[in-house]
């Protein structure tokens, strides 16, 4: 079993890499447990929880729309059903929205109780279980409300990730493929060797995987926890990608997005001549064109709708779009200057390349 410690202003805590099941007895034996667990994976793994008291636990569906207060406080109301205590541990199993949703209860229930938390997809494994984020959604605002507060404990068990639906595991491998890229030429071109297996869903492949961008992603957030600086860069990729996600009305999973985010900003990057056409080309042929899967037809991007939501960017500051580029030599740079011309410019190629019609 693998260990990797992340420091945090908060508290340091354990990432576990988990080979077998075997950790849930380490999580029955927690004193004062509660459990959130996403129905989903309840449905297809309950049976390997041979002892849990089912009046501890609550069962959710899941969709972007439980990612609320509501939700949050449905989680309140049952742990102070069974007399939630500051010192009891909320255990959550399940992706990216069990996480926040469970996180916001922990960080905010008496000012912070225990938390060990159970990713169950790739996006989660590979990068939002460490970081300290939590967020809901908030009258049709994604990821309005929110607090920084990491878990107490981690388990990752990459069986989990044999079960995720096509979708959900190419959304994750977009996140993975934008933390190998940040990680510089070496850690690139030693991924594009590996990424069939993983692709077969091979579970060592997927646990050095996992490992590896969570390596590149701390080295990020532990230099800058609360986002302030360095860490804003982690969000390449995510400029565009969340103006595709909110006025595609959410038909593109986030990783997807996020990848459609990369091969823009590389797109105006070359055309800036700050990243040479070689190198271009071979970071979309090797790392990006075979790993973004279109499979709606209706997604048409449109560049005026675009131009509206890049605009709301809450980290924006200049005057023009912020946009984070790749340079030839694998950093990283914002600017803040990109203008409506050069973003219809680089849309057009963005949709030409993709077959995705533009307006
Ligand atoms: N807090 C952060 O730092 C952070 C970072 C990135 C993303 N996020 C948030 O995470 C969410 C996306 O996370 P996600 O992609 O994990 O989505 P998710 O939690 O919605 O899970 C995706 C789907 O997979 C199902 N699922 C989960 N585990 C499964 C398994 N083992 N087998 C089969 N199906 C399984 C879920 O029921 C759901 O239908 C978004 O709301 C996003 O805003 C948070
Ligand atoms: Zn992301």
């Amino acid at each position: 079993m693998q260990i990797m410690t992340v420091s945090s202003a908060i508290r340091d805590y354990q990432v576990v890499f988990a080979e077998t099941m075997d950790f849930i007895s380490e999580l029955e034996t927690t004193k004062d447990h509660y459990y959130v667990i996403d129905k989903k994976v309840w449905d297809l793994y309950g049976s390997s929880f041979k002892s849990l008291n089912t009046d501890l636990a609550l069962i959710l569906p899941i969709s972007e729309e439980v990612k609320c207060l509501e939700t949050v406080k449905t989680v309140y109301d049952a742990l102070m059903k069974c007399s939630a205590k500051r010192n009891m541990t909320l255990i959550s199993i399940g992706g990216g929205i069990i996480q926040d949703i469970t996180g916001f209860v922990a960080s905010t229930l008496y000012r912070g109780i225990n938390w060990i938390y159970v990713p169950t997809t790739l996006l989660a494994q590979a990068d939002s279980c460490i970081g300290s984020k939590t967020s809901l959604n908030y009258q049709g605002y994604k990821n309005l409300i929110g607090t920084f507060f990491p878990p107490t404990k981690v388990f990752i068990n990459t069986a989990f990730l044999s079960t995720l639906e096509s979708e959900d595991f190419y959304s994750g491998l977009g996140e993975v493929i934008k933390l190998y890229m940040i990680g510089g030429e070496s850690s690139a071109t030693a991924f594009i060797k590996e990424i069939d297996k993983i692709k077969e869903r091979d579970r060592s492949a997927l646990a050095k995987a996992i490992q590896e961008v969570l390596q590149i992603k701390l080295q990020y957030i532990q230099e800058d926890e609360f986002d302030t600086g360095r860490r804003n860069l982690l969000n390449f990729g995510h400029c565009l990608g969340h103006a595709v996600e909110s006025t595609t009305n959410f038909l593109i999973p986030h990783g997807q997005a996020v990848l459609m985010g990369i091969l823009f900003a590389n797109i105006v990057a070359k055309n800036r001549g700050l990243l040479s056409k070689s190198r271009y080309e071979f970071l979309s042929r090797e790392l990006i064109l075979g790993n973004i899967c279109v499979q709606h037809t209706s997604v048409l991007f449109n560049t005026d709708q675009i131009f509206e939501a890049m605009k709301k960017d809450k980290k924006r500051v200049g005057e023009g779009l912020a946009l984070i580029m790749m340079l030839d030599d694998y950093s990283l740079k914002k600017f803040q200057d990109l203008q409506y011309d050069e973003l219809a410019a680089g849309m057009k190629e963005l949709g030409a390349t993709l077959r995705v019609p533009t307006r």
